[in-house]
C-alpha cells in the first residue's frame, strides 16, 4: 500500500477559488488521490479517476455532495444527494420535463430571445454583460420555463446563488448564505399549482404529482432542484462564454465562418472554465486507487476542473480552442447523476454562441470582477466597453 500524498492547499481559500487551475496542476503531479489536511478532504485530480469515481456511486456516495453536514442533511431525499435504488426513482421524476423531447418546442423561442437580447446589446455598443445577459437571459428562460410569477422572479438570483454557496465547507460564506437557501426552502416546501403560470413546466409537475405519475410531495423538491442547480450554473457559463470569446477572437471568428461549431465551442468553455470545479462524494468502503487507499467514511472532493486540464486526458489543457470539440469534458458530471437539465443549458447556451458569432467581430472588455464563491467559479462584472459589429 502506498503512503497518501497530502498538501497544505486550501481547496476554498479566496486566492484557491478564484483561480485553482495552477493549483489543480500541483495536486494533480501529486498523484490522483492527495489528501488535504486543511479540509480533511481527499481530492481525486486526474481524468480517468474522476471518470472513474462519478460512474462508481457504490463507492462514491452522494449522501455527501456538500462539504458541511447541514446543507447534506437539507438535501436528504432529492436526487441530487441520493444513491440508487432511489435515486433512480427521483431522477425519473426529475428528468421528464427536461428530456430531448420535452425541450423541442423551446429551441425556437431561446433562439429568439438571445438574438433579440444581443441584438439590443450591440446597438447599445456598451453594456455591463454578466447582468445584462449572462443573468437576465437564463433568469428570464427558467422563470418563463417553470412559470415563476411576482416575487419568485426578483428572488431567482439571490435564491440560486445561496444554493450553491452552502454547498462549501463550514466558513463565512456558507454560514451568510444558510438563511437565504432557506427562503427557497421555504417557499418550494408550500408552493402549489396556482402559483404557477398555466401551461409550464412546473404546473406540467404538479399535474404529474395529481395523476400519481410522481410521489405525493415531491414537486415541490423538484422546482427546489431545478433552482438550486440550474440557476447559477448556467449563469456562470453564459459569463465565461462572452469572456473567453472576448479574450479570444480568433475563436469567434471560427465560430462565425462555420456556425455549426456553436455545441463544440460550448463544450470547450465548460471543459476550460467549468461552473462547478468541485463536487463532493463520502467513500462508503476503503477505495483501492492506484495503491492509495481512501479510508471508509472519508470526504471527497472530486476536481472536475481539474480533470478537464489533465494532460494525460487532452492535448495543449491550458488553451481554449473551440475546434477541440471535448465532448466527453467533466462539467456536466459523468454517470447517473450527471447533468439532468444539460439539454436545457446547451439549448441556452448554443443560442448565445450564435448570436454573438452573427452579430459580434469582437468585443472590447475591461477587466473582469472575481469575487470568491464556494461552489460556483463565475464572474461578478464585465464590462463590455465596445462592441465591433460582424
Ligand atoms: C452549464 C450549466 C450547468 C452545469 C455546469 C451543471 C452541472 C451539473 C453537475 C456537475 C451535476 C452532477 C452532480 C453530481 O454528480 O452529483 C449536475 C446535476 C444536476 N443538474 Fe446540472 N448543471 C447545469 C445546468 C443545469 C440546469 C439548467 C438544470 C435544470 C433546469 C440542472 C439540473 C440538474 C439536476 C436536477 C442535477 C441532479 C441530477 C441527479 O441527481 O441525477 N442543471 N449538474
Amino acid at each position: 500500500m502506498a503512503t497518501t500524498p497530502t498538501s497544505d492547499i486550501d481547496l476554498f481559500a479566496d486566492e484557491v477559488v478564484l483561480d485553482p487551475y495552477p493549483v489543480y496542476a500541483e495536486l494533480r503531479e501529486q498523484g490522483p488521490v492527495v489528501h488535504l489536511r486543511m479540509n480533511d478532504v481527499h481530492v481525486l485530480t486526474r481524468y480517468d479517476t474522476i471518470r472513474g469515481a462519478l460512474a462508481d456511486w457504490e463507492s462514491f456516495s452522494s449522501t455527501s455532495i456538500a462539504f458541511n453536514p447541514m446543507a447534506n442533511e437539507a438535501l436528504t431525499g432529492t436526487s441530487l444527494a441520493s444513491d440508487p435504488p432511489e435515486h433512480t426513482r427521483l431522477r425519473a421524476a426529475l428528468t421528464e420535463n427536461l428530456s430531448p423531447r420535452a425541450l423541442r418546442g423551446l429551441k425556437g423561442r431561446i433562439e429568439a430571445k438571445a438574438d433579440a437580447l444581443v441584438a439590443e446589446l450591440v446597438e447599445k455598443g456598451s453594456f455591463e454583460a454578466i447582468d445584462a445577459l449572462a443573468r437576465a437571459f437564463p433568469l428570464e428562460v427558467v422563470a418563463d420555463l417553470i412559470g415563476f410569477t411576482g416575487h419568485v422572479r426578483d428572488n431567482m438570483l439571490r435564491w440560486g446563488q445561496a444554493a450553491m454557496q452552502v454547498l462549501g465547507p463550514t466558513n463565512q460564506r456558507t454560514a451568510e448564505n444558510f438563511p437565504v437557501a432557506g427562503e427557497l426552502y421555504e417557499w418550494c416546501s408550500q408552493v402549489e399549482a396556482t402559483d404557477l403560470t398555466e401551461g409550464s413546466v412546473g404546473r406540467g409537475i404538479f399535474d404529474a404529482e395529481a395523476r400519481g405519475a410522481i410521489p405525493p410531495g415531491t414537486a415541490g423538491h423538484i422546482i427546489h432542484q431545478y433552482l438550486g442547480a440550474g440557476v447559477d450554473t448556467t449563469i456562470a457559463a453564459i459569463g465565461n462564454i462572452v469572456a473567453l470569446f472576448a479574450r479570444h477572437p480568433d475563436q469567434l471568428a471560427l465560430v462565425r465562418a462555420n456556425p455549426s461549431l456553436a455545441p463544440a465551442a460550448f463544450n470547450e468553455v465548460l471543459r476550460f472554465w467549468p461552473p462547478i470545479n468541485a463536487w463532493g462524494r463520502r467513500a462508503t468502503r476503503d477505495v483501492d486507487i492506484d495503491g492509495v487507499v481512501i479510508p471508509e467514511g472519508a470526504q471527497v472532493a472530486i476536481l472536475l476542473g481539474a480533470g478537464n486540464r489533465d494532460p494525460r486526458h487532452y492535448e495543449n489543457p491550458d488553451a481554449f480552442l473551440v475546434e477541440r470539440n471535448p465532448v466527453d469534458h467533466l462539467s456536466f458530471g459523468y454517470g447517473p447523476h450527471g447533468c439532468a437539465g444539460q439539454g436545457l443549458a446547451r439549448l441556452e447556451a448554443h443560442a448565445v454562441i450564435g448570436a454573438l458569432s452573427r452579430r459580434v467581430d469582437h468585443l472590447v472588455v475591461g477587466p473582469e470582477v472575481r469575487v470568491p464563491g464556494n461552489t460556483t467559479r463565475s464572474i461578478e462584472e464585465l464590462p463590455v466597453l465596445e462592441v465591433i459589429p460582424a
